[in-house]
């Protein structure tokens, strides 16, 4: 296993924002501009970063490099491209670029998860930190770590957090957060892991009392199956007496689930689509965004935001980098996520089953999102 452990020294100075500027990102850069994930690396030259004491270093781990990531979006896009009917990880969304359209996501009215999980947390982080007195701060699927300061604040407040740990699969938004953490927070320990839910769990490092996080209703984003899978592997390495806070979406209005999906800027369908300029750079790919059309449904029985791309036309797409042409009927569909939509009760019975006890159910005014803590038993 590839392992890279990079101090702060190796960043880039300044925290380099990667939230913000979002969308004149998506305007006006090229391709080129952008970095890929996990493990890439970067080219340009690095300064030390002033003004931090050694104690307070930040350490990024990197569990995998490029050169797994490459192999990895290969097997990947072999095994979706070619089976029936086609799919594509969501995980491959989120390179650079595809965490500025995330972020510039959260911040859309009709992307009403973000602002309410935000209310939540406003409320109740006092209470969370109080309930679990976390020593160690874990967040899976970090990003930018926005929403997450409200926790942060809090267990700062308390006196007992040491240190973060955020896990991501992708690097550039570990670095930019992490930077901006040690600046904000002078008393704490960032310990960033660059990371794919799917093969590193085991190795998140986290001491003493740990409350890990998973915000942004990104469970939500796991089949069922893979979803219980995840659940076990979390108690497991949580241990009794480890906390677990999830953030999760839940059923309601189909148009208000519909909006979400499918915003009136189209910066959702630029997100989609970032799938493919992924392809595109990364394996050498010929697909051109605009013969693929966004889909975005709320699928009422199985209680799930069906995410695809629609080919609008027959063509055959090449991927070089896999001596693959692959061919898409007119109007064939992809499917690139699914954002399943919850209820309390199965919920309750799908982390009881897994060891977890509740320790917490909070809820918006609207009651249109829930945040809820569980303990290890
Ligand atoms: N926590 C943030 C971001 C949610 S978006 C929020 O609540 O707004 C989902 C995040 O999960 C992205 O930052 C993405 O890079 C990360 N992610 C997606 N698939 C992943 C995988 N397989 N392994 C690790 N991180 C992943
Ligand atoms: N975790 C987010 C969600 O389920 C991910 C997401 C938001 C997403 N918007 C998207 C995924 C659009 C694919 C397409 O809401």
């Amino acid at each position: 296993m590839a392992l890279k452990v990079v101090t702060i020294d190796d960043l880039p100075i300044g925290p380099g924002d990667v939230s913000g500027a979002a969308v004149s990102l998506v305007d006006t850069r090229g391709l080129g501009d952008y970095e890929a994930c996990m493990g890439s690396l970067r080219t340009e030259s690095s300064a030390p970063v002033l003004g931090y004491p050694s104690r307070r270093r930040f350490t990024l781990d990197v569990l995998i490099e490029e050169a797994d990531r490459l192999a990895l979006l290969r097997a990947e896009a072999r095994r979706g491209l070619t089976r029936r009917p086609k799919e594509l990880p969501p995980k491959w969304f989120y390179d650079e670029r595809g965490s500025a359209l995330f972020d510039a996501i959260t911040s859309l009215p009709e992307y009403y998860l973000t602002r309410r999980e935000r209310a939540i947390l406003r409320v109740r982080a006092a209470e969370i930190a109080a309930i679990t007195g976390a020593r160690t701060l874990v967040e899976l699927g970090a990003g930018t770590s926005d929403k997450t300061r409200l926790l942060i604040d809090a267990l700062d407040a308390a006196g007992t957090l040491e240190t973060f740990v955020p896990f991501d699969v992708c690097r550039p938004a570990l670095e930019a957060a992490g930077a901006a953490l040690l600046d904000e927070y002078p008393r704490l320990a960032v310990h960033a892991v660059v990371g794919d839910f799917d093969l590193h769990l085991g190795e998140i490092p986290h001491e003493g009392r740990t409350l890990m996080a998973f915000l942004g209703s990104t469970i939500g984003n796991f089949p069922v199956e893979a979803r219980v899978r995840l659940l076990g592997e979390l108690r497991d390495l949580l241990g009794a007496g480890g906390f677990f806070l999830v953030g999760t979406d839940l059923v309601k209005d189909r148009a208000r689930l519909d909006a979400a999906y499918n915003d009136s800027r189209g910066i959702t369908a630029a997100f989609n689509r970032n799938v493919l300029r992924v392809l595109n750079r990364d394996l050498d790919a010929d697909f051109v965004e605009h013969r693929f059309e966004h889909l975005a449904a709320f699928d009422p029985e199985q209680e799930l935001v069906d995410i695809r791309l629609r080919s609008r036309v027959e063509q055959t797409v090449r991927v070089a980098a896999l001596d693959l042409d692959v061919r898409f009927a007119a109007g064939e569909e992809m499917r690139t996520e699914i954002s399943t939509k919850f209820q309390r009760e199965p919920l309750e019975r799908e982390l009881s089953a897994s060891g977890f006890a509740p320790a917490g159910w909070w809820t918006d005014r609207a009651g249109d999102f829930a945040l809820s803590l569980w303990r290890v038993g």
